[in-house]
């Protein structure tokens, strides 16, 4: 039987306008992987920022080796062997690789950073974690699956006796969650007692030992990770969810998106197709696939070689997000903290970001009709919330996504492009996603989903499309389209000779 070592006794949290926590408790073991499950705004993140030292409890009290300790600053947990990994990522994107993984603490010799002794500890840390990247390169230009995957080998720097990770899988793709999963079986075996917190339930099972259920900021239930899944959902949601995946073809009409022989050199090659109104086109393949690059280029948020982009019948110039924009172009991106939001706002200012230069009153701006419709669709996506003015930066991560997407859906493009649309979101919420995917088609919108999750990205396309090493290989009308057969297209390349 593995050995208690740290628990949470009645912890709660008050924000302003929102009960965060509100009593829950939790035992860690040794040896143990421990699920943390809940919808968007459960309490998940804020459970384990008390123990990380980030937030203090109101209420309650952690008990670390049989006695309750205080945990004020990150410096405490660190020094009572408590690590985390944060959903938002705590990489500075100016530095390099090597300097965030020593950040505070470089080899030192003569009084000065020693160079070469920090790039050689950041190798080895790279190793643990199987990433292939020169430890000087500069964090902001790694793709964001990259990102993480340092993230988690900072982590490991310290050698910590409770491992928290909020969400690590969110961004990473199959092999490289496998990658992660061995990382932490080896030290689950050591007798680390790890946090774990995913909306994945696949990933439940397979990594986890036991798990704790939160809702509404109570600890609802523990339940061993073999739990079926059904009964996790039901116990998370309050209700079981029939249909994951309730996509709704429609018969397509005209293109409306057209792409000729897209081409940037070093990331994508050739690569042509339409999305029809009222159509869903996946965009599957693995990570460095170009799918993201390919977006951006589109979307006019990078340049091109060659090629051309046509919306609803008008030509793009390349790298004009405006006229992409004026022309009826949408783009949810991967990276929201980065890209999608300003996050010292508050959620009706987001909201309106994209639809602010349309909603104007014989040249005032309709403030009270942005907000009737910022509340309508954040109503729609069900999201967590105190009230429209609460500030962005202290919504949960899943709200988040789900405010960027609002925007979006506010914006009433003519085609819509959605990048990784569902990371981080619950598998309710998920599927309220879905169903807005839905009337846009319904009401002759074009849809271009790129998406790392298979289920989802077969599961809700009209056709998918394969990309591997910066070019399409294939295609699969819905129908044929399995898990098998788009793996095996975007594996089959893999060999092949790079972009050049
Ligand atoms: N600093 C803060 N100020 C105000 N409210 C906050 C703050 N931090 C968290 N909250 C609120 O506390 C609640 C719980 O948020 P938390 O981030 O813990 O959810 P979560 O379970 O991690 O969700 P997700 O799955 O979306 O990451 C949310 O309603 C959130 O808006
Ligand atoms: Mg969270």
């Amino acid at each position: 039987m593995n050995q208690e070592i740290l628990r949470v006794e009645g912890l709660r949290k008050r924000f302003p306008g929102v009960l965060a926590l509100d009593g829950v408790d939790l035992e860690l073991r040794t040896g143990e992987v421990h699920v943390l499950l809940g919808e968007n705004g459960a309490g998940k993140s804020t459970l384990i920022k008390m123990l990380s030292g980030a937030y203090h409890p109101d209420e309650g009290r952690i008990v670390l080796d049989g006695r309750p300790v205080e945990i004020r600053t990150a410096g405490d947990a660190q020094r009572l062997g408590i690590a985390t990994i944060y959903q938002e990522f705590n990489l500075v994107p100016d530095l390099t690789v090597g300097e965030n993984l020593s950040l505070g603490r470089p080899p030192r010799r003569f009084g000065f950073v020693d160079v070469k002794a920090m790039h050689r500890k950041a190798k080895e840390l790279l190793d643990r974690v199987g990433l292939d990247v020169d430890p000087r390169t500069r964090i902001g230009s790694l793709g964001i699956a990259r990102m993480q995957m340092v993230e988690i080998a900072k982590a490991l720097a310290l050698d910590a006796r409770v491992l928290i990770m909020d969400e690590p899988t969110a961004v990473l793709t199959t092999s490289e969650v496998e990658k992660l999963f061995a990382i932490v079986r080896q030290l689950r075996d050591q007798g680390v007692a790890v946090v774990f917190i995913t909306h994945h339930l696949e990933e439940i099972a397979q990594i986890g030992d036991t798990v704790t259920v939160l809702r509404d900021g109570r600890s609802v239930a523990e339940v061993p990770a073999n739990t079926p899944e059904n009964e996790l959902v039901r116990l998370m949601v309050g209700r079981p969810i029939d249909q994951q995946y309730p996509r709704a073809a429609e018969e397509p009409g005209q293109a409306l998106l057209k792409v000729e022989g897209l081409t940037r050199r070093g990331a994508f090659e050739d690569v042509s197709f339409e999305v029809r109104a009222g159509e869903v086109v996946g965009l599957a393949g693995l990570v460095g696939a170009g799918r993201t690059e390919v977006a951006r280029a589109i979307f006019g948020a990078d340049r091109y070689d060659s090629g051309q982009v046509e919306v609803d019948g008008r030509r793009l110039r390349p790298g004009d997000i405006d006229g992409a924009m004026a022309a009826g172009l949408g783009l949810v991106p991967e990276d929201r903290k980065g890209q999608g939001l300003l996050l010292g706002a508050d959620i009706a200012e987001n909201l309106g970001l994209v639809t602010l230069g349309r909603a104007t009153h014989a040249g005032f701006v309709d403030r009270a009709g942005q907000r009737t419709a910022a509340a309508k669709v954040a109503g729609q996506l069900g999201v967590r919330m105190s009230g429209l003015g609460q500030e962005v930066r202290t919504l949960s991560g899943g709200n988040q996504q789900k405010v960027v997407i609002g925007k979006w859906l506010l914006a009433d493009v003519s085609v819509l492009i959605l990048d990784e649309p569902t990371r981080g979101i619950d598998v309710g919420a998920k599927v309220e996603i879905y169903q807005l995917i839905n009337s846009l088609t319904a009401s002759g919108h074009a849809v271009l989903m790129i998406s790392s999750d298979l289920p989802e990205v077969i599961g809700m396309s009209d056709r998918v499309l394969v990309m591997a090493r910066g070019r399409l290989v294939g295609e699969l009308p819905a129908d044929e389209a399995t898990q098998d057969a788009v793996m095996a297209l975007a594996v089959a390349e893999v060999e092949g000779t790079r972009v050049q």
